[in-house]
């Protein structure tokens, strides 16, 4: 289920906080200055809790807490440094790839990445210490600590005066489970939504569970202390409670109109995956198991419309109706785009490529075509305009019929002796056993079945 395993051996985040090792207590004082100016929560960046003193000791040895947070937050070969991780992997090849095929430039400054892969926030609550290269920082679960840096190391400090002052009391299951979710599910808030289509292209499903994946980042011992402070956690409770809040949180972001649709479709990442994919291969070299189509101007890992008998009509109206060809060659595509779009757009869209199929079907049935019409239209049907097409089972399916229908007209003309058809039969065999299987289907090795069995036919002419 989990793929932690997967960060094993992963190379060190952005270390920017390590290196800070000022005192806790000249912060503190420089603090009482600014404070004032800085009411509304910014976020101070890593940096400002990596002090010697405060949580960047090299010992868990602390009395209240163990001081050393920051340093299995930097675990690095473990989940628990995870979120120290999350930036530097948008400058690996998997996060390039992903962000390439979706043309968002580069991963490390997209937003729809930096939502989830560091701390999510205006840059103007972004204090002097925050660095996006910090990935998922302490601020980022704790809250903005502007408001109650100073205060939550004062000996007479108290958690509820921190909670007042905008640290968020994690301890609380809901709240923790709202503050996970927004990465670990998705959010409405800027860049924090892993579609269907980022998955296509290589993003690692998402999957949580609010109790393990609390324990696989701990960072804090509940020793008595911290029970007479927050209370012991209730494994069972903060289990059921993480379930409770995932189901809310998915149907929230479902109703939403921006979320719940791509164009004329649903957003895929609803679904159940394996109701439509029966194999996805969820690893960190991609698997694509469809190829893009040129005359399908789709959105990436969209549905594409069955264009079978699309795709036969542009080849014959090349070669029988070229008045036309142009034409419906630019409907046809500007129906596949529109169901990127939405439901009006493919439907208008839908209306005019009818009309261009209902002008060829009338061109085409008036028509009288010599001997050699047949010949050129299986040339056209293997040709370099439309070859390219064939990416799936089903077009394919139809140009092999197609070959062989023409095939037996020229046959039946005596454009070809019934001995000469039988001498290429193998050929054309070849090209039905590229379709047999509809499992077994494979684009290239249909391409070029079909353009054997076209080559072969072209000789006889
Ligand atoms: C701002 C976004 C964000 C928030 C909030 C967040 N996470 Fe994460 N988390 C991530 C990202 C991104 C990764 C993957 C990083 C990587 O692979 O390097 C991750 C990874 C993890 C991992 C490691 C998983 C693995 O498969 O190795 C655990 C465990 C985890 N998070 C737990 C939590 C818990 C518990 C919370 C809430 C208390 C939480 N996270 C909040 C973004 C977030
Ligand atoms: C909704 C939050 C979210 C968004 C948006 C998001 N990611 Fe992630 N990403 C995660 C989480 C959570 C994980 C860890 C998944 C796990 O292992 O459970 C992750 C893992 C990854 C990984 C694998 C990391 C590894 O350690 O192998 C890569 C690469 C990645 N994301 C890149 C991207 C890119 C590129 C984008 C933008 C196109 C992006 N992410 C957008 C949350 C997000
Ligand atoms: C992914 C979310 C997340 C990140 C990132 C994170 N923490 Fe935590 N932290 C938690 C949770 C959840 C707890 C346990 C609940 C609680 O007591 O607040 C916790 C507990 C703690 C505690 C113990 C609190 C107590 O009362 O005993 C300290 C101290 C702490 N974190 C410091 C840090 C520091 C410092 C960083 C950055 C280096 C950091 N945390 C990063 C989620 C996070
Ligand atoms: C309603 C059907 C549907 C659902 C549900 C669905 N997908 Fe897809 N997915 C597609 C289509 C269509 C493509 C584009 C590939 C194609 O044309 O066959 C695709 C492509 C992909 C790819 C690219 C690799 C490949 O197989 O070619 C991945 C990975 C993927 N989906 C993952 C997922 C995950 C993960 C989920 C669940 C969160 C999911 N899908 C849910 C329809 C679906």
């Amino acid at each position: 289920m989990i793929a932690f395993l997967d960060h094993l051996g992963k190379p060190l985040g952005s270390l920017s906080a390590r290196v800070a090792t000022f005192a806790c207590l000249a912060l503190f004082v420089a603090w009482l200055g600014a404070s004032a100016a800085h009411a509304t929560g910014r976020f101070e960046g890593v940096a400002t809790c990596a002090g010697s003193t405060c949580h960047g000791r090299a010992e868990g040895n602390g009395k209240v807490v163990r001081q050393d947070e920051l340093r299995r937050w930097q675990e690095p070969s473990s989940p628990s440094g995870a979120h120290s991780r999350a930036f530097a992997v948008l400058s690996g090849q998997r996060a390039q790839q992903i962000a390439a095929t979706l043309g968002l430039g580069a991963a490390a400054s997209a937003s729809a990445c930096l939502g989830c892969h560091a701390t999510n926030t205006p840059v103007g609550l972004r204090g002097d210490r925050y660095q996006a290269g910090d990935g998922v920082g302490c601020e980022t679960c704790h809250g903005a600590s502007t408001g109650w840096l100073a205060s939550h190391y004062t000996v007479l400090g108290t958690h509820a005066a921190n909670v007042s002052q905008g640290l968020v009391p994690l301890e609380n299951p809901a709240v923790r489970a709202a503050v996970c979710l927004d990465c670990h599910y998705g959010s409405d808030k800027p860049g924090q939504f892993v579609t269907h289509r980022m998955m296509a292209a290589g993003h690692p499903r998402i999957s949580f569970e609010l109790d393990l994946f609390s324990s696989l980042q701990q960072h804090h011992d509940e020793d008595a202390d911290y029970a007479a402070r927050k209370g012991r956690t209730d494994s069972l409770r903060l289990w059921a409670v993480g379930q409770a809040e995932a189901v809310q949180r998915s149907l929230s972001l479902f109703s939403r109109p921006a979320f719940s649709s791509q164009g004329l479709f649903p957003e895929f990442t609803f679904y159940d995956c394996h109701s439509c994919h029966r194999q996805i291969f969820d690893v960190a070299q991609r698997h694509l198991t469809f190829e893009t189509n040129p005359g399908r101007p789709i959105p990436f890992a969209a549905p594409p419309f069955n264009d079978e008998n699309m795709i036969m009509l542009s080849a014959v109206a090349r070669v029988l109706a070229p008045g036309q060809a142009a034409s419906f060659d630019s409907a046809a595509r500007n129906f596949h785009g529109a169901m990127g779009i939405g439901r009006p757009q493919t439907l208008a869209a839908a209306a005019r490529l009818s009309a261009a199929a209902s002008g060829l079907s009338r061109a085409l049935a008036g028509g009288s075509y010599s001997g050699d019409s047949a010949f050129t239209v299986i040339a056209a049907i293997s040709g370099r305009a439309i070859s390219p097409r064939f990416t799936d089972y089903t077009g394919s399916a139809q140009a092999v019929m197609a070959v062989d229908t023409l095939l037996n007209a020229l046959v039946r003309q005596g454009r070809i002796t019934v001995g000469a058809a039988a001498g290429i039969r193998a050929n054309i065999n070849r090209a039905y056993a590229s379709v047999k299987d509809p499992n077994g289907y494979d684009p290239g090795t249909f391409r070029s079945a079909l353009g054997e069995a076209a080559r072969s036919i072209e000789v006889l002419r």
